[in-house]
């Protein structure tokens, strides 16, 4: 089966067809970030807009590209395309309007079936795809599919979750964060550090300066922030402090601070507090996957921590796309309805930008 995923709930316009929930045949993504690089942050109006402009280019890019890769140079989009797949929440309602009002179109037109798809699920099924080998080499076991039961965390730049499949289509949600999303986090310090939207990136680069100037790369010494709800039972994360605390830690300063330090701090911060909770996860569930998943998970430092953590526990996998496929993008979705197949009519689809990972499937 081969489904035309469309992805617009924030910035990017994002439009992919991927065969049988694994084969990516075209992926082609336009952000807007250039533009909120210049507001500090996403203004959702401008998004929206933006969506608007490149909604029918980047369908039209990726119905050619996927047609390109078919062996039957003659065959036609309609023929190709057995199901319409698109975002329908959680995110920013202008921009997930464009994509449902989009693909509600064509599905009425070509008279092929929709399924609606939840964003954060659709961020996990990045690791049940494939892709040229070029990709494949920076992942982490890309060669192999994740088992059941998998235990999933979900890193964006408005959630944090973390959550246990037991089976495609059964999620059950163990925890999440109480106020700011890792990405969320990220973002909003690298504002108070001077540094470029969107943040993850940019404390990143910083972070990877400062160690690569030592001679010994001492992350334990990396404690300035607090981590907090590390020592509670619950597998919940607390995000809206660290921004307090890097505010503080500026203001306290009577000399100029070594910015590549102070992102190499709050980089830990972050990615300690994402470990620990999913460490003790893992020991709790014993899954046989681990799958870190959404756009904190391009962050080097978190994928290596994980890696090793999980390593060390023989019963389970790590594995982590690559970063193309952890950012928004569609092939996700369109992977997420292959295996969550739950076609509806397409009047009765609507955008839900409230919409939670604990709310399934659809
Ligand atoms: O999943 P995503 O692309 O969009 C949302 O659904 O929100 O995630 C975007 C978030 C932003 O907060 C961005 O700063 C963060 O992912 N991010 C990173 C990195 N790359 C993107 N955070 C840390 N390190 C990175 N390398
Ligand atoms: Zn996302």
């Amino acid at each position: 089966m081969i489904i035309l995923g469309i992805e617009t709930s924030c910035d990017e316009t994002a439009a992919a067809v991927v065969q049988d929930g694994t084969n990516i045949l075209s992926n082609v993504v336009a952000s807007s970030v250039g533009m909120h690089v210049k507001t500090g942050g996403i203004i959702p109006e401008n998004a929206a807009r933006q969506q608007i402009k490149s909604i029918i280019p980047v369908i039209n890019n990726a119905l050619v590209d996927s047609l390109q890769s078919t062996v039957d140079r003659s065959l036609k989009v309609i023929d190709l395309i057995d199901a319409v797949a698109v975002t329908i929440g959680p995110g920013l309602i202008g921009s997930l309007l464009v994509g449902v009002e989009t693909a509600k179109t064509l599905s009425y037109l070509w008279k092929k079936p929709i399924i609606p798809v939840n964003h954060l699920i659709a961020h996990i099924y990045a690791n049940f795809l494939t892709t040229d080998s070029l990709i494949k080499q920076s992942s982490v076991n890309s060669n192999q599919l994740p088992k059941f039961p998998i235990l999933a965390l979900v890193v964006s730049g408005g959630h944090t979750d973390l959550v246990r499949m037991k089976e495609h289509g059964k999620i059950e949600w163990l925890g999440g964060t109480r106020d700011d999303a890792a990405g969320e986090a990220f973002d909003k310090c690298a504002r108070l550090l001077g540094l470029p939207y969107p943040g993850g990136p940019a404390i990143s680069r910083e972070a990877e300066k400062h160690l690569s100037h030592l001679q010994v790369i001492s992350y334990k010494s990396l404690k300035l922030f607090p981590r907090p709800l590390s020592g509670n039972n619950s597998f919940d994360f607390s995000f809206s402090g660290l921004k307090t605390s890097v505010y503080n830690y500026l203001k306290s300063q009577k000399s100029k601070v070594d910015r590549l330090k102070l992102s190499a701090e709050i980089q830990e911060a972050i990615i300690d507090s994402l470990v620990i909770k999913s460490t003790s996860a893992i020991k709790k569930f014993k899954p046989k996957s681990f799958v870190l998943a959404g756009g904190v998970a391009s962050n080097i430092r978190l994928r290596e921590k994980l890696d090793r953590v999980v390593g060390n526990m023989k019963f389970c996998e790590f594995h982590v796309a690559p970063t193309p496929l952890c950012t928004d993008n569609a092939a996700p979705v369109a992977s997420c309805a292959f295996f969550n197949y739950h076609p509806i009519d397409w009047k009765e689809i609507s955008a839900n930008p409230q919409l939670t990972i604990a709310e399934g499937n659809l």
